[in-house]
């Protein structure tokens, strides 16, 4: 973080002394202000609900240009690591801030492969839940229960123990979310297997039985590989904001991982490839793409509550840069599956062709997000519609801990407590005739 030559000036109009604040720059994208002395300064706080303009930390690990449609892991574009590199390597590369060396590439993936494995009376917990419940309930419940199973690697404040549980958590979170899912099912659970690739392994614990082998069919592999790397991480979005506030206050990795799984849940964020999926196959059993401008008017219709799923994102004002790489998985699955004519995938083209030239989105910058597609990949693989936030939960799991670890070792954290602009009852005495 280096300071500016200029400075910023606050000044009041009822007269009151104004104030200097100086400005920091990164390496790329806006400054920022610091605003740390203002309530000493002047008594006030500043009010900023959803953190449109707040930079609530200092990160050297993802970069976003939203206006540009830029997504940059460790610096490296999104689309030459997608292409070039495998989920793996950008986990190295997420961690540890450089891409792996041959020797180093080695010893990651034997590490993470090697601790695939749960603990076996993780199962036993699982049978708690309902077979019906939500994978992403399941899934909350089974990551915080990591901190109980491996409470040896629990103290945040060392970092060999951090380390420890990156690990465990990006080797194990496969392993849990195809265990939620056979669950489900009530199929038995496959164990991993070490001599397969991260996705290829996962894609076996999904789908295999023990009744027979399972071949892993390498185009849907490598597009789970893609789905992986590009949901890998995103800067301060709100799971992220939530795994660095939970984690602010000491508490173990596994429990500040919960508190992630639990926020991606929702529609607006991770939820909202499933959101996306239900949305299509609803417009499908209501006509298809004939009714797409029917569909289109009530996402334009304020008081309908209709949003366009997968469409629009905080930060990107452009083509979000995953959309278009998660397109291309999506012609590559459906050929390889002869799956061409899917009419979700059609509706889909179509919605989004309408959008574009829609003045209600082109005013509003809307452009496709990565989950406007990935549902349609990940349905096509046969992962069902349930548990795509799930995936993107597994898949997220190194960004999180990249950036838990990162605040952790940041000598300027603190733990996390926003102030408040308070709107209630002054104070007030109770009528002397309440009585219990
Ligand atoms: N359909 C229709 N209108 C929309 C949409 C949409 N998908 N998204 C935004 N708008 C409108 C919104 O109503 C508002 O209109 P107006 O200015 O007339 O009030 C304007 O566009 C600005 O939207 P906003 O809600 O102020 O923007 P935000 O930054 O608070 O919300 C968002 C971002 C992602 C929550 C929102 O675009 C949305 O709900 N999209 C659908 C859900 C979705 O696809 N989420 C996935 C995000 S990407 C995956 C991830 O990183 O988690």
């Amino acid at each position: 973080m280096k300071l500016a030559d200029n400075k910023a000036t606050l000044s009041f109009s009822n007269g009151s002394p104004s104030v200097e604040m100086p400005i920091y720059q990164g390496s790329i994208g806006p400054d920022v202000i610091d605003i740390r002395k203002l309530y000493a300064q002047t008594g006030m706080f500043t009010y900023d609900p959803g953190f449109l303009s707040t930079a609530s930390c200092q990160s050297a690990i993802t970069y976003i240009d939203g206006d540009k449609g830029e997504l940059l892991y460790r610096g490296y574009p999104i689309e030459q690591l997608a292409t070039q590199a495998d989920y793996l390597d950008t986990c190295f590369l997420l961690l540890n801030g450089e891409l792996p060396n041959e020797q180093e590439r080695g010893d990651f993936h034997k590490l993470v492969i090697n601790h695939t494995m749960v603990n076996e009376q993780m199962q036993f917990f699982l049978r708690g839940f309902r077979r019906d419940a939500h994978p992403m309930a399941v899934l909350t419940g089974l990551v915080g229960a990591l901190s109980a199973f491996y409470h040896d690697s629990t103290d945040i404040n060392n970092p060999e123990h951090r380390r420890i549980a990156a690990i465990r958590l990006i080797a194990k979170m496969p392993t849990l979310v195809a265990m939620a899912y056979k669950y489900g099912i009530g199929q038995p659970y496959m164990y991993p297997r070490n001599d397969l690739s991260y996705a290829g392994n996962f894609l076996r614990m999904m789908f295999g039985t023990p009744c027979e082998d399972y071949k892993v069919n390498p185009v849907l592999e490598r597009a789970l590989d893609r789905i992986f790397i590009l949901h890998a991480d995103h800067e301060q979005n709100a799971s992220t904001s939530t795994v660095r506030l939970c984690g602010s206050s000491g508490t173990n990795p596994f429990a500040a991982i919960a508190a992630g799984v639990a926020c991606l849940w929702g529609p607006s964020h991770g939820g909202a490839n499933e959101a996306c999926l239900n949305m299509l196959e609803e417009i499908q059993a209501s006509g298809g793409v004939a009714k797409v401008g029917e569909f289109m008017n009530q996402v334009k219709d304020k008081n309908s509550g209709v949003k366009l799923m997968g469409f629009g994102h905080r930060v990107y004002k452009n083509y979000d840069p995953r959309a278009k790489l998660m397109q291309e998985t999506c012609n590559e699955v459906l050929q390889e599956l002869g799956l061409e004519n899917d009419p979700l995938f059609k509706l889909a083209k179509e919605l989004e062709k309408i959008a574009l030239e829609d003045d209600y989105f082109v005013q509003r910058k809307l452009y496709p997000n990565v989950d406007f597609y990935s549902g349609i990949v990940q349905r096509a693989i046969g992962i069902p519609v349930s548990l795509f936030t799930g995936i993107f939960a597994l898949a997220r799991t190194v960004g999180w801990i990249a950036q838990l670890n990162e605040m952790l070792a940041d000598p300027e954290y603190k733990i996390g407590r926003p102030r408040q602009l308070f709107t209630g009852s002054p104070r007030r005495d109770v009528p002397a005739g309440f009585k219990r």
